[in-house]
C-alpha cells in the first residue's frame, strides 16, 4: 500500500471509531452484555473462545462485541442482520411471519442469523482444518446479535424503523429513540450512579444477577427448542418492553427525561443481564 493509501485507510478506520453509527446497543451496552458473559463462560468455551478471538482483542470478548458494527458498511449484506421488524401494533414476534428483509428472504433477520452462526461454531469441535466458515467472525457476530436481540428497539415495528424516525429530546438534546435505547439512557446511568464508569455498571448488574436475580437466571437460560438460543423467547420479550415501556407514551417531539430514565433504566438493567447471562450459556453449549 502507497503510503497516502495506508493514511487514508487508517483515518478511515479512525472516523469510524470516533463517529461510530450506530444501530444496536452502543459499545457499552455490547460491552457490557460480553463482559458479563466472558465471566460465565465454562473452561471449555473459554478456551474455543481464546482460540477464535482475534490478536487485537487483547484476550477480551468485549473488546471485540461491537465489530459487527464497525464493518456494516464493508460488509453491506449483514446490516439486515442486526434487527427483526415486528408488524405495527400488534406487540408480538413470529418467526415465519417477521424474519426477513427488505427484499422478503427468509431468515433474514436478528433470530436468523443467530441460527446461522450458532450452526457454524457447532462445526469447530468436528473441525477440519479446512471449515468452509470463518468462526472467528461467526463468533463475533454471534455475540454481537445475541445482544442486538435483547435491545427491545431491535424488535420494533416497520414503519418507524425501530424508533429511529421518531423524533425526540433526550433532555434538553435532539435525538431519536431508537438511539436513547442503544446509548442515552445506559450513558446517563454511568453519569448519574457509576462515576461515569461502564466498569461501575456492570458490576453492579453483577451484583444483581449474583442476589436479585438469582431464582430468574435459570429461567433466563431455558430453551425447550431444538435450536440451542432461543431465539423465540428472546425477540417475544423484547416487542414487549418495546410497546410496554420503549413505545409508551412517546409522541414525535416529546422531551423523555427523569421520569422516563427513571422508569426505563430497569429494563435496561435486565436486557443487559439477560443478554450477557444467555450469550454464556449458549457458548457454553456450542463449545461444551
Ligand atoms: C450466514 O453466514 C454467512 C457467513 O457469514 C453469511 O454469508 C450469510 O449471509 C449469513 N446468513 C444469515 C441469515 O445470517
Ligand atoms: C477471519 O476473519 C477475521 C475478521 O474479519 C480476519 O481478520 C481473518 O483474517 C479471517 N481469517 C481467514 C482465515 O480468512
Ligand atoms: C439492582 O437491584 C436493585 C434492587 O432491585 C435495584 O434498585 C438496582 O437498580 C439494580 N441495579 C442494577 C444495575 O441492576
Ligand atoms: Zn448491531
Amino acid at each position: 500500500m502507497k503510503p497516502c493509501r495506508a493514511f487514508m485507510a487508517g483515518l478511515l478506520v479512525f472516523l469510524v471509531f470516533i463517529f461510530p453509527v450506530s444501530f444496536g446497543w452502543g459499545l457499552d451496552g455490547h460491552f457490557t452484555i460480553c463482559k458479563i458473559a466472558q465471566s460465565r463462560l465454562s473452561r471449555a468455551a473459554a478456551d474455543a473462545v481464546q482460540r477464535l478471538l482475534p490478536e487485537y482483542a487483547n484476550g477480551e470478548l468485549a473488546n471485540v462485541c461491537i465489530w459487527a458494527d464497525r464493518i456494516k458498511f464493508r460488509y453491506r449484506w449483514s446490516s439486515a442482520l442486526h434487527y427483526v421488524n415486528t408488524p405495527e401494533s400488534l406487540c408480538t414476534y413470529q418467526y415465519a411471519r417477521d424474519c426477513k428483509d427488505e427484499n422478503g428472504v427468509e431468515g433474514r433477520c436478528v433470530a436468523g442469523a443467530i441460527n446461522n452462526y450458532t450452526s457454524q461454531l457447532l462445526t469447530y469441535k468436528t473441525r477440519s482444518s479446512s471449515s468452509q466458515y470463518n468462526l472467528t467472525e461467526a463468533l463475533l457476530f454471534l455475540s454481537h446479535f445475541m445482544g442486538d436481540i435483547h435491545q427491545p428497539l431491535h424488535v420494533g415495528f416497520a414503519e418507524d424503523k425501530g424508533g429511529n424516525t421518531i423524533e425526540v429530546h433526550w433532555y434538553t438534546r435532539k435525538q431519536n429513540l431508537h438511539h436513547i435505547w442503544d446509548s442515552n439512557i445506559i450513558e446517563t446511568a454511568e453519569e448519574k450512579f457509576y462515576d461515569s464508569s461502564v466498569n461501575g455498571l456492570i458490576d453492579a448488574i453483577q451484583m444483581n444477577i449474583t442476589k436479585e436475580w438469582t431464582d430468574e437466571v435459570e429461567e433466563w437460560v431455558k430453551c425447550n427448542s431444538k435450536t440451542i438460543a432461543c431465539t423465540d423467547i428472546y425477540a417475544s420479550e423484547s416487542i414487549r418492553a418495546a410497546c410496554d415501556w420503549a413505545y409508551k407514551g412517546v409522541t414525535e417531539g416529546a422531551t423523555l427525561a427523569a421520569k422516563y430514565f427513571s422508569t426505563r433504566v430497569p429494563v435496561v438493567y435486565l436486557r443487559l443481564a439477560q443478554g450477557g447471562v444467555r450469550l454464556a450459556a449458549v457458548l457454553n453449549s456450542i463449545f461444551g
